[in-house]
């Protein structure tokens, strides 16, 4: 017996986290500290441009993605903070890790990837 597993596996955030209101929205000091944390704890898988191509990540499967990517800015504040939180396989939950005003800063700082 084999188990299909999709090679785009796509990572969805349930519902409810869509509705999660940002408190530092557009604050930019947030943001700041934000870079910060990311230059420290999650470059090495995420790049540090973000573009998914740290050191740690290549081997993943599934690898992180450009945090430019529609598919990732095209998600709500309240989705990645979840993300960021809870995790999923080599994404680790930072929920216990990281107080929730550090967890609210990386995604202010996420959103600074955004191509225009
Ligand atoms: C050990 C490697 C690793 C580290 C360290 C790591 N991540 Fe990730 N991250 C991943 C992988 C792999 C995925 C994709 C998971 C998936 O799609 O199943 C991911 C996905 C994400 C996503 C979701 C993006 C999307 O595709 O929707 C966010 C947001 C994120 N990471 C933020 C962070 C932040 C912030 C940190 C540091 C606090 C961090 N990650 C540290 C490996 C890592």
């Amino acid at each position: 017996m084999s188990f299909c597993v999709f090679a785009q596996d796509n990572w969805v955030a349930p519902l409810e986290a869509k509705e999660i209101v940002n408190p530092y929205d557009g604050n930019q000091i947030a943001a700041q500290k934000g870079e910060i944390l990311f230059q420290k704890l999650c470059w090495t898988c995420h790049g540090k441009s973000g573009l998914g191509d740290g050191p740690a990540g290549k081997s993943l499967n599934p690898k992180p993605k450009n945090f430019g990517l529609n598919s990732v800015q095209d998600q709500s504040d309240g989705e990645l903070y979840w993300k960021i939180s809870n995790g999923k396989g080599m994404m680790l939950p930072y929920k216990h890790s990281l107080s929730e005003e550090q967890r609210w800063q990386l995604v202010n700082y996420i959103r600074s990837f955004e191509i225009n």
